[in-house]
């Protein structure tokens, strides 16, 4: 557990005071512990090492380059869905094989830049899509690898916005249809694309491992029908998805997962992807933001912190859950509080209707599982600085993400009429 209270009740982040990590780089403040990414990978990699399972981290969760370097010294490729994506992950090192470009709107530039990098797998989404990705490889004299995303339409009983299996979201190829073995005949019979499988990926957020399980059977029958038609079918990529538990302090369990891909895939000779990226992040990262005003009210208190929508945007978007304590423990009586940002909306909150202690100006409270969807979706919405990031490796901290100035972001712009 890299995040723990010490015996004065200080919370620690990989054993160093969070208190002193606030003073020295300031707040809001990501703060990640490195040997936690690298045992929950760890612990993934064991999980699907039975059958064979290459994971392939997905860099949207956390992009950091630092924490990408790490991952791939110790044998994770990535799963991208950019050229912004692509080029971040070859910067921290990854290996072009080991990059799997997913994403329904890949554009010509990116494809270009997929086959001049020579990345190992595109995922493919829609028959259009292939026929750019060949198209270009024709002009170039080059065979894509290219696999395709099916949509098995299953509801992976997540949060709607992020639930991709059911046909009625943009993702995937539809299986049920006949349109996912036209493109795959399609593929087959092109003289510039090769074949490498076939990938699926229902949402994310998974607590309950039924849907996997479903999707997984679905994409198994229908590659072995492929192959009964003598395609090749060498890849199954089997997405990311695996849940995390916000409320408590539970790590996700990769032993149930691992046991269900293994009692599924044992024997069958596919190579197995994956592309786990909150079941590595979130636990492994923490939000440190410092209380400025407590506001009254009748009903209950307003907990205006230092850190807002722009900073950390899960529960403004999703009605996310994160738990949230001060650092510092106490028997302090409890309100009915909001814990909320700066920012001028209603939707800037980071936490609504807890019981939470009173807290005085300039404490800090931090907000747990941040290290997945974090700091990736902060914005620079009211001219606000994005969080620095910090990583603890094997004791030391560094500061992987230095906070940017109000003058940089001005400098990003140009101002032609400026007297
Ligand atoms: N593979 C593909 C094709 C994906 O679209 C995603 C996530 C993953 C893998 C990784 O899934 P994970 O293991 O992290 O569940 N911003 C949202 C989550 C969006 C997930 C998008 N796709 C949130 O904060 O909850």
């Amino acid at each position: 557990m890299p995040f723990t209270y010490d015996e004065d009740g200080l919370l620690c982040a990989d054993g160093h005071p969070t208190s002193e990590l606030a003073q020295k780089f300031g707040t809001p403040l990501y703060v990640y512990s490195a040997d936690g990414f690298l045992a929950h990978l760890a612990a993934f990699q064991q999980a699907v090492a039975p059958v064979n399972g290459k994971v392939h981290f997905a860099v949207k969760a956390n992009a950091n380059l630092a924490l990408l370097s790490l991952m791939a010294q110790q044998g994770a490729g990535a799963d991208i869905v950019s050229g912004g994506e692509m080029q971040r992950a070859l910067a921290a090192g990854i290996a072009p094989q080991d990059i799997v470009f997913s994403g329904v709107g890949k554009t010509d530039d990116e494809i270009r830049l997929a086959l001049a990098k020579n990345i190992g797998q595109i995922n493919a989404e829609s028959p259009e899509e292939i026929k750019h990705i060949e198209a270009i490889a024709s002009e170039w004299g080059l065979k894509a690898p290219v696999a395709i995303r099916v949509n098995p339409d299953i509801d992976a009983k997540s949060h709607e916005k992020i639930s991709t299996g059911q046909k009625s979201t943009k993702f995937g190829i539809p299986i049920a249809t006949g349109e996912a073995e036209a493109v795959y005949d399609y593929i087959h019979n092109s003289p510039h694309l090769v074949a490498r499988g076939l990938a699926v990926h229902i949402g994310s957020q998974l607590t309950d491992l039924a849907p996997f399980k479903a999707a997984y059977q679905t994409l198994i029958a229908l590659a072995d029908g492929f192959r009964a038609k003598g395609y090749d079918v060498p890849i199954l990529d089997l997405g990311g998805g695996l849940g995390i538990d916000y409320h408590g302090e539970e790590t996700p369990d990769f032993a149930a997962y691992g046991a269900l891909v293994s009692s599924l895939f044992s024997g069958l000779d596919y190579q197995l992807g994956f592309e786990p990226g909150r079941s590595i992040a979130a636990d492994n990262g923490i939000l440190l933001t410092s209380a400025l005003y407590t506001k009254a009210s009748e009903e209950k208190d307003f907990i205006i912190v230092d850190a807002a929508m722009n900073d950390l945007l899960r529960p403004t978007l999703y009605e996310a859950y994160h738990r949230i304590e001060p650092i510092q423990q106490s028997n302090r009586a409890k309100r009915l509080s909001d814990i909320v940002g700066p920012v001028c909306e209603t939707g800037d909150y980071l936490a609504r209707g807890r019981d939470f202690p009173s807290v005085e100006s300039g404490e800090v409270v931090a907000v747990f599982n941040a290290g997945a969807y974090g700091s990736v979706m902060a914005s620079n919405y009211n001219t606000r600085a994005m969080p620095a990031e910090i990583l603890i490796h094997q004791g030391e901290v560094h500061l992987i993400k230095p906070r940017k100035t109000i003058e940089d972001l001005l400098n990003d712009e140009h101002n032609p009429f400026a007297e």
